[in-house]
């Protein structure tokens, strides 16, 4: 693995190490890890990456890596940069033949996110788009759950993401994270809508096997001064004729990460929260709660192969991040060997997703500016 982005003072890049470096399946070999060339070196000592592939910057990176013999050159890109930094280095590593894992949301616009997915649908390489929650055990058990018909047909879903963390002006106090997420030019067309409400709408649409149709959004911009939504809430209508809730904020004050979201079918429903993320909560409309739990032999193969530990030994959003990574490695790892990967490998998000998210991003944002009660959601 390279890696761009994630040097001195950044969050996630470090998150993507533990998780890459998680099941020994793979090696940070290069990086390019700041915008600031010496920052970039400097981080990349720190980490022991070689001085010769220690690099200033991206493009300097992917094109001496492409250089290098095959047996010698990385076999993928992991770009963790803030989003208006994500299209143009992925472009370039799918140009010079590297397969890219990169953070959401995919691009800065849906039109940079179309040209994207067709790059890697004319290249044949892989793209894994790092929506941490749909890697939980007990996110996997609920889909399979769904997909098997347990619950019957799915008639509501009802997701909410709720922080805390941007409830001050903390973008104008020196928070990095902060000032890049409320800044239209390198965060994209929305605050809140697009750094958590994605990670809502995939995981929704991921567990409830169903696709958002039609949006009523009502975005807000809470914090005075603030240029970009900080809270919203969004009616959903899904392509069976479900309906639904998602709600996102970063100005639910005293919230840390409380992610949860419920479906209900005509025969009961489930409910999972990423702060208690080894228990899922079933419901059924004719016979007492069940609270089905991590690593334990009565889960489907998708939630048992993604879990690490015996029941009872806390697995959680570390445990997560490295699922979509290993899954990503197992795949790249069996079809490099010319062998098929199991449907368990493949499962983890990819360009497609990428593409769904921006989409989600740019219908909420005109959805609400629109005096129109339902909006399509539109490709
Ligand atoms: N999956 C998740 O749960 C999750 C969580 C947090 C952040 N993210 C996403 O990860 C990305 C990064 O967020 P963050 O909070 O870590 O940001 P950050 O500001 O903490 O770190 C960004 C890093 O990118 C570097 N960078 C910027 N431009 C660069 C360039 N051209 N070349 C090399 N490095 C460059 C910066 O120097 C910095 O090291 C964002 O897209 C964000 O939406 C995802």
């Amino acid at each position: 693995m390279g890696m761009i982005g994630g040097g001195k003072n950044a969050f996630i890049g470090a998150v993507h190490r533990i998780a890459a470096n998680m099941d020994g399946l793979i090696e940070l070999s290069c990086g390019a890890l700041s915008s600031n060339p010496e920052t970039a070196k400097a981080s990349g000592k720190d980490l022991f990456i070689p001085e010769d592939r220690n690099y200033g910057s991206y493009k300097e990176m992917i094109e001496a890596e492409h250089q290098l013999p095959a047996d010698e050159r990385i076999h993928f890109i992991s770009i963790v940069t803030p989003n208006f930094a994500h299209f143009e280095p992925a472009m370039m590593a799918l140009e010079h033949g590297f397969h890219v894992v990169i953070d959401k949301p995919m691009t800065l616009t849906l039109e940079e996110a179309k040209t994207l997915d067709a790059k890697v649908k004319e290249t044949g390489l892989i793209l894994c788009l790092t929506h941490t929650y749909s890697g939980y055990p007990m996110v996997k058990q609920a889909r399979q759950m769904v997909k098997e018909g347990k619950f019957g047909k799915i008639r509501k879903v009802c997701v909410e993401y709720p922080q805390g963390w941007l409830s001050e002006p903390s973008e104008k106090e020196g928070n990095q994270q902060a000032a890049w997420r409320t800044d239209p030019s390198k965060s994209g067309k929305s605050g809140c809508m697009g750094d958590i409400g994605t990670h809502a709408a995939q995981l929704a649409e991921y567990i409830a096997d169903l696709e958002i149709t039609k949006i009523c959004a009502d975005l807000n911009r809470v914090v005075d001064g603030r240029l970009l939504d900080d809270d919203g809430n969004v009616l959903l209508k899904f392509n069976n004729g479900a309906n639904g809730t998602l709600m996102a904020s970063q100005i639910a004050a005293g919230e840390e990460n409380a992610l949860t979201i419920k479906v209900y079918g005509e025969k009961g429903g489930l409910e999972w929260h990423q702060e208690e993320p080894n228990t899922l909560k079933v419901k059924w409309l004719d016979a007492p709660v069940q609270l089905y739990r991590t690593g334990n032999g009565y889960l489907s193969s998708f939630a048992q192969h993604n879990s690490r530990t015996p029941a009872g030994h806390p697995e959680g959003y570390l445990e997560a991040f490295g699922n979509i990574y290993r899954n990503f490695a197992l795949t790249l790892r069996a079809l490099l060997a010319g062998g098929t990967p199991t449907a368990e490998m493949l499962d983890f998000p990819g360009s497609e997703d990428g593409v769904r998210g921006m989409a989600f991003i740019e219908n909420v944002v005109a959805s609400g500016q629109s005096d129109q009660k339902w909006y399509d959601f539109k490709i």
